[in-house]
Protein backbone atom coordinates (compact mmCIF):
# COMPACT_ATOMS: atom_id res chain seq x y z
CA UNK A 1 0.00 0.00 0.00
CA UNK A 2 1.34 3.26 -0.73
CA UNK A 3 0.49 7.12 0.34
CA UNK A 4 1.29 10.06 -1.51
CA UNK A 5 1.32 12.91 -0.64
CA UNK A 6 1.23 16.48 -2.82
CA UNK A 7 1.42 19.68 -0.96
CA UNK A 8 1.52 23.12 -3.32
CA UNK A 9 3.62 25.37 -0.70
CA UNK A 10 5.71 27.34 -2.19
CA UNK A 11 7.99 27.31 1.59
CA UNK A 12 8.81 23.88 0.42
CA UNK A 13 10.32 21.73 2.97
CA UNK A 14 9.90 24.37 5.69
CA UNK A 15 6.50 24.58 4.67
CA UNK A 16 3.71 24.22 7.84
CA UNK A 17 1.35 22.53 5.85
CA UNK A 18 3.75 19.75 4.44
CA UNK A 19 4.07 19.30 8.67
CA UNK A 20 0.47 18.50 8.52
CA UNK A 21 0.26 16.38 5.67
CA UNK A 22 3.28 14.49 7.27
CA UNK A 23 1.78 14.28 10.53
CA UNK A 24 -1.46 12.00 7.86
CA UNK A 25 1.77 10.03 6.06
CA UNK A 26 3.12 8.88 9.50
CA UNK A 27 -0.37 8.06 10.40
CA UNK A 28 -0.60 5.80 7.65
CA UNK A 29 2.79 4.70 7.95
CA UNK A 30 2.10 3.21 11.39
CA UNK A 31 -1.00 1.56 9.34
CA UNK A 32 1.75 -0.53 7.24
CA UNK A 33 1.90 2.53 4.20
CA UNK A 34 4.84 3.20 2.29
CA UNK A 35 4.88 6.83 2.10
CA UNK A 36 5.99 9.64 -0.18
CA UNK A 37 5.98 13.63 0.29
CA UNK A 38 5.73 15.76 -2.46
CA UNK A 39 6.82 19.33 -2.25
CA UNK A 40 5.18 20.56 -6.07
CA UNK A 41 6.96 23.74 -5.62
CA UNK A 42 10.41 21.63 -6.54
CA UNK A 43 9.15 20.76 -9.88
CA UNK A 44 8.79 21.83 -12.90
CA UNK A 45 5.42 22.22 -14.00
CA UNK A 46 4.00 24.87 -16.91
CA UNK A 47 0.66 26.11 -16.59
CA UNK A 48 -2.40 24.60 -19.17
CA UNK A 49 -2.33 27.13 -22.21
CA UNK A 50 -6.13 25.58 -23.33
CA UNK A 51 -4.30 23.96 -26.52
CA UNK A 52 -6.49 20.90 -26.31
CA UNK A 53 -3.39 18.79 -27.65
CA UNK A 54 -3.87 16.41 -24.63
CA UNK A 55 -7.59 15.70 -25.62
CA UNK A 56 -6.82 14.17 -28.66
CA UNK A 57 -3.73 11.68 -27.53
CA UNK A 58 -3.23 11.96 -23.43
CA UNK A 59 0.12 13.94 -23.88
CA UNK A 60 0.81 17.33 -22.95
CA UNK A 61 2.67 19.57 -25.46
CA UNK A 62 4.91 20.62 -22.59
CA UNK A 63 7.85 19.08 -21.66
CA UNK A 64 8.33 18.67 -17.27
CA UNK A 65 7.42 17.18 -14.64
CA UNK A 66 3.86 16.82 -15.04
CA UNK A 67 3.83 13.02 -16.63
CA UNK A 68 5.94 11.88 -13.87
CA UNK A 69 4.12 13.26 -10.77
CA UNK A 70 0.50 11.89 -12.89
CA UNK A 71 2.41 8.29 -12.91
CA UNK A 72 3.54 8.70 -9.31
CA UNK A 73 -0.35 9.01 -8.51
CA UNK A 74 -1.35 6.02 -10.34
CA UNK A 75 0.88 4.23 -8.61
CA UNK A 76 -0.19 5.66 -5.33
CA UNK A 77 -3.17 3.69 -3.49
CA UNK A 78 -4.08 7.32 -1.53
CA UNK A 79 -3.58 10.51 -2.54
CA UNK A 80 -3.28 13.40 0.32
CA UNK A 81 -3.52 17.09 -1.20
CA UNK A 82 -2.44 19.56 0.75
CA UNK A 83 -2.19 23.72 0.15
CA UNK A 84 -1.65 27.03 2.50
CA UNK A 85 -4.62 29.10 2.06
CA UNK A 86 -3.94 32.29 -0.33
CA UNK A 87 -5.98 34.65 -0.67
CA UNK A 88 -8.62 32.27 0.18
CA UNK A 89 -8.00 29.51 -2.20
CA UNK A 90 -5.06 26.83 -2.92
CA UNK A 91 -2.05 28.59 -3.71
CA UNK A 92 -1.00 29.44 -7.32
CA UNK A 93 1.57 26.37 -7.70
CA UNK A 94 -1.21 23.90 -6.38
CA UNK A 95 -3.88 25.31 -9.17
CA UNK A 96 -1.37 25.05 -11.87
CA UNK A 97 -0.67 21.73 -11.55
CA UNK A 98 -4.79 20.81 -10.81
CA UNK A 99 -5.32 22.32 -14.76
CA UNK A 100 -2.76 20.27 -15.81
CA UNK A 101 -4.68 17.41 -14.45
CA UNK A 102 -8.10 18.57 -16.80
CA UNK A 103 -7.61 15.28 -18.79
CA UNK A 104 -6.88 12.84 -16.31
CA UNK A 105 -10.10 14.22 -15.05
CA UNK A 106 -11.86 13.86 -17.81
CA UNK A 107 -10.31 10.15 -18.58
CA UNK A 108 -10.91 9.45 -14.39
CA UNK A 109 -7.27 7.85 -14.65
CA UNK A 110 -7.37 7.46 -10.67
CA UNK A 111 -10.28 6.84 -10.28
CA UNK A 112 -10.74 3.64 -7.59
CA UNK A 113 -8.69 5.44 -5.15
CA UNK A 114 -8.81 6.94 -1.59
CA UNK A 115 -7.68 10.18 -0.64
CA UNK A 116 -7.72 13.39 2.01
CA UNK A 117 -6.50 16.52 1.92
CA UNK A 118 -4.96 19.21 4.37
CA UNK A 119 -4.85 22.99 4.71
CA UNK A 120 -3.05 25.89 6.89
CA UNK A 121 -3.72 29.11 6.84
CA UNK A 122 -3.20 32.07 9.20
CA UNK A 123 -6.39 32.74 10.42
CA UNK A 124 -9.07 31.62 8.10
CA UNK A 125 -10.45 30.21 4.89
CA UNK A 126 -8.23 26.51 5.33
CA UNK A 127 -11.97 24.89 5.64
CA UNK A 128 -12.99 25.87 2.35
CA UNK A 129 -9.50 25.19 1.15
CA UNK A 130 -9.55 21.32 2.41
CA UNK A 131 -13.28 21.28 1.00
CA UNK A 132 -11.56 22.62 -2.28
CA UNK A 133 -9.25 20.03 -2.29
CA UNK A 134 -11.29 17.10 -1.68
CA UNK A 135 -13.81 18.46 -4.63
CA UNK A 136 -10.54 18.21 -7.03
CA UNK A 137 -10.23 14.78 -5.76
CA UNK A 138 -13.33 13.91 -6.46
CA UNK A 139 -13.02 15.44 -9.60
CA UNK A 140 -10.04 12.71 -10.33
CA UNK A 141 -12.47 9.69 -9.11
CA UNK A 142 -11.12 9.82 -5.65
CA UNK A 143 -13.43 9.20 -2.61
CA UNK A 144 -12.07 11.56 0.22
CA UNK A 145 -12.06 10.16 3.65
CA UNK A 146 -12.03 13.68 4.99
CA UNK A 147 -9.40 16.69 5.58
CA UNK A 148 -8.48 18.98 8.20
CA UNK A 149 -7.17 22.74 8.53
CA UNK A 150 -5.09 24.62 10.81
CA UNK A 151 -4.85 28.42 11.71
CA UNK A 152 -1.54 28.71 12.87
CA UNK A 153 -1.29 32.64 13.65
CA UNK A 154 1.79 32.66 12.03
CA UNK A 155 3.26 30.25 14.29
CA UNK A 156 4.21 26.78 12.80
CA UNK A 157 4.29 24.70 16.06
CA UNK A 158 0.85 25.45 16.13
CA UNK A 159 0.45 22.68 13.80
CA UNK A 160 1.94 20.07 16.59
CA UNK A 161 -1.73 20.11 18.46
CA UNK A 162 -3.04 18.57 15.44
CA UNK A 163 -0.84 16.12 14.97
CA UNK A 164 -3.08 13.08 16.68
CA UNK A 165 -5.95 14.15 14.22
CA UNK A 166 -3.92 14.51 11.21
CA UNK A 167 -2.13 11.03 11.92
CA UNK A 168 -5.94 9.65 12.39
CA UNK A 169 -6.57 10.92 9.21
CA UNK A 170 -3.49 8.84 7.16
CA UNK A 171 -4.73 5.89 9.28
CA UNK A 172 -8.13 6.14 8.37
CA UNK A 173 -7.22 6.57 4.83
CA UNK A 174 -5.03 3.41 4.89
CA UNK A 175 -7.81 2.05 5.99
CA UNK A 176 -10.13 2.71 3.07
CA UNK A 177 -7.41 1.69 0.73
CA UNK A 178 -7.01 -2.04 2.95
CA UNK A 179 -10.73 -2.43 4.02
CA UNK A 180 -12.51 0.18 1.71
CA UNK A 181 -14.73 3.28 2.55
CA UNK A 182 -18.32 3.93 1.75
CA UNK A 183 -19.77 6.97 0.71
CA UNK A 184 -22.70 7.35 -1.11
CA UNK A 185 -22.73 10.94 -1.53
CA UNK A 186 -19.51 11.17 -2.76
CA UNK A 187 -20.26 8.25 -4.59
CA UNK A 188 -23.48 10.07 -6.17
CA UNK A 189 -21.08 12.78 -7.70
CA UNK A 190 -18.14 10.80 -9.05
CA UNK A 191 -21.54 8.86 -11.10
CA UNK A 192 -22.51 11.90 -12.52
CA UNK A 193 -19.00 13.47 -12.92
CA UNK A 194 -18.52 10.17 -14.93
CA UNK A 195 -21.61 10.71 -16.94
CA UNK A 196 -20.87 13.64 -17.82
CA UNK A 197 -17.23 13.00 -18.89
CA UNK A 198 -18.55 10.08 -21.22
CA UNK A 199 -19.21 12.54 -24.34
CA UNK A 200 -15.38 13.60 -24.21
CA UNK A 201 -14.70 10.55 -24.13
CA UNK A 202 -17.03 8.79 -26.60
CA UNK A 203 -16.02 12.30 -28.97
CA UNK A 204 -12.36 10.99 -29.06
CA UNK A 205 -13.22 7.22 -29.32
CA UNK A 206 -11.47 7.00 -32.95
CA UNK A 207 -8.31 9.13 -31.22
CA UNK A 208 -8.00 7.12 -28.07
CA UNK A 209 -9.77 3.63 -28.77
CA UNK A 210 -7.98 2.01 -25.76
CA UNK A 211 -9.37 4.93 -23.15
CA UNK A 212 -12.90 4.22 -24.44
CA UNK A 213 -12.41 0.44 -24.40
CA UNK A 214 -11.45 1.10 -20.74
CA UNK A 215 -14.78 2.79 -20.21
CA UNK A 216 -16.72 0.49 -21.84
CA UNK A 217 -15.51 -2.49 -19.58
CA UNK A 218 -15.83 -0.15 -16.57
CA UNK A 219 -19.50 0.08 -16.98
CA UNK A 220 -19.00 4.02 -17.71
CA UNK A 221 -20.12 4.36 -21.51
CA UNK A 222 -23.73 4.31 -21.23
C1 LIG B 1 0.43 35.22 -0.64
C2 LIG B 1 -0.18 34.77 0.66
C3 LIG B 1 -1.53 34.81 0.83
C4 LIG B 1 -2.12 34.42 2.03
N1 LIG B 1 -3.48 34.50 2.17
C5 LIG B 1 -4.04 34.21 3.37
C6 LIG B 1 -5.45 34.36 3.56
O1 LIG B 1 -6.18 34.72 2.65
N2 LIG B 1 -5.97 34.09 4.79
C7 LIG B 1 -5.17 33.70 5.84
O2 LIG B 1 -5.67 33.51 6.93
N3 LIG B 1 -3.84 33.48 5.66
C8 LIG B 1 -3.25 33.74 4.45
N4 LIG B 1 -1.90 33.55 4.28
C9 LIG B 1 -1.11 32.88 5.33
C10 LIG B 1 -0.82 31.41 5.02
O3 LIG B 1 -2.00 30.72 4.65
C11 LIG B 1 -0.23 30.68 6.23
O4 LIG B 1 0.92 31.36 6.69
C12 LIG B 1 0.07 29.23 5.94
O5 LIG B 1 0.12 28.50 7.13
C13 LIG B 1 1.38 29.06 5.20
O6 LIG B 1 1.59 27.69 4.97
P1 LIG B 1 2.97 27.13 4.43
O7 LIG B 1 4.00 27.30 5.50
O8 LIG B 1 2.66 25.69 4.18
O9 LIG B 1 3.33 27.87 3.18
C14 LIG B 1 -1.30 33.94 3.07
C15 LIG B 1 0.10 33.87 2.90
C16 LIG B 1 0.66 34.30 1.72
C17 LIG B 1 2.16 34.24 1.53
Amino acid sequence: MKILAIHGSPRSIRSTTRKLAGFALEGAAESGAETEMIDLADYHVTPCTACEVCSLNGICVNDDDVPSLLIRMQEADGIIFGSPVYIDNITGQMKVFFDRLADAIHYQVLAGKFGCSVATTYESGGDDVVAYLNHVLNYLGVISVGGISVATGGKMETVDATEPAAKALGKKLAGAVMNGFSDPAQEAILADNRAYFQTIVKENRDFRPEAYERWVRMGWIK
